[in-house]
């Protein structure tokens, strides 16, 4: 017998049938960057079409968002001033805590989640409190634990730890059951790798560390086993939904991680996963629109549920522009 598998791809109606895998407006989460001040709207030059928006830019941006129906948003905050504890990143007035009430009041049904780290908001630009030059473990826990919970108050869904310290997961749980957000969930960066695709980020969020690398607390690339471990860890102590990153070299451990995990499972699509396709696609040597759509499906063909990523607004409008089913190529 001759097997003929083209008989399923010959017309275009056959192929949606056996189609596989979808990506959803539903998948998407878009990450902002907001900053002090009012009707700032600053361009991001590695990050063509992302801005530093402040709070009223912000909100009305965010009402957008969701027109094209992407169900949530994580927030990047850029703080006045830095120090060495990180002191802007749980105040009450804190820029975070600012942009998530806006947002609560103003577009209430968006899904709201926070970044919490301590890179944007240290002068030494590591995602914790140094002691003797290295960022010890267990003091950033308790601030880390401060950080979500001014999140929680402000009215984050989500809060998104993505420092890379152990037992951050549980530290946060713990305090937030204690205060009273039982509801306040967690997206774990459960696994993070020390990537250099982080480039376009640091120069948007002005958070290079100032000596060293990340590599004491992020994850070496070569490792796949130490993903499962990092999940699962998240797991046991609580976490909601497990985040891996970057996402498109890191498809395997994307595949790995789903798995082992019954949790949702999301993906960062990296400001330097983006950052090419823009320049790629303005010197017209990739059409950009095909090159992010298939990004993305293959993201979820990998295991992913949600993706994280600077397309998702692009990406919304081409969806609903195919029907919710981008197919054709
Ligand atoms: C903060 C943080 C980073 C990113 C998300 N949260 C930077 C880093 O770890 O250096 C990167 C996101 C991106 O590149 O799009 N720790």
């Amino acid at each position: 017998m001759v097997r003929r598998p083209r008989r399923l791809r010959r017309v275009s109606t056959i192929r949606r049938m056996v189609k596989e895998t979808y990506v959803k407006v539903d998948d998407l989460i878009y990450p902002m960057f907001v900053k002090h001040g009012r009707g700032e709207r600053e361009p991001i030059p590695s990050m063509v079409g992302h801005y530093r928006l402040s709070v009223d830019e912000l909100v009305g941006e965010a009402g957008e968002v969701l027109s094209l129906g992407i169900p949530a948003v994580i927030l990047f905050g850029l703080p006045k001033k830095k120090d060495d504890v990180g002191s802007e990143a749980y105040a009450r007035d804190g820029i975070v805590q600012q942009a998530v009430a806006a947002l609560k009041d103003r577009v209430p049904e968006l899904v709201v989640m926070t970044d919490v780290c301590l890179c944007q908001y240290t002068d030494h630009g590591h995602c914790g409190i140094l002691r003797d030059g290295v960022v010890d473990n267990d003091t950033t826990l308790e601030i880390l634990s401060r950080i979500a919970l001014s999140h929680a108050e402000a009215g984050a869904e989500f809060v998104a730890p993505s420092d890379m310290m152990d037992g951050r997961v549980k530290a946060i749980r713990d305090t937030l059951e204690r205060d009273g957000f039982k509801d306040t969930g967690i997206l774990a960066y459960a696994v993070k790798y020390a990537s250099s695709f982080y480039g376009p980020f640091r120069e948007a969020a002005d958070s290079t560390p100032q000596f060293g690398d990340r590599a004491g607390y992020q994850m070496d690339p070569a490792n796949a086993r130490e993903a499962i471990k990092e999940a699962s860890l998240d797991v046991e102590e609580g976490a909601d939904i497990i985040m891996i990153k970057p996402a498109l070299p890191y498809l395997d451990i994307i595949h790995q991680v789903r798995s082992h995990i019954n949790l949702p499972v999301a993906a960062y699509n990296v400001s330097g996963e983006y950052a090419m396709v823009k320049a790629a696609a303005q010197e017209g040597w990739i059409e950009g629109d095909r090159v992010m759509m298939e990004m993305l499906l293959c993201i979820k063909r990998a295991g992913a549920d949600l993706i994280l990523t600077y397309f998702a607004k692009e990406a919304a409008k081409s969806l609903i522009e195919h029907e919710n089913s981008y197919t054709e190529n």
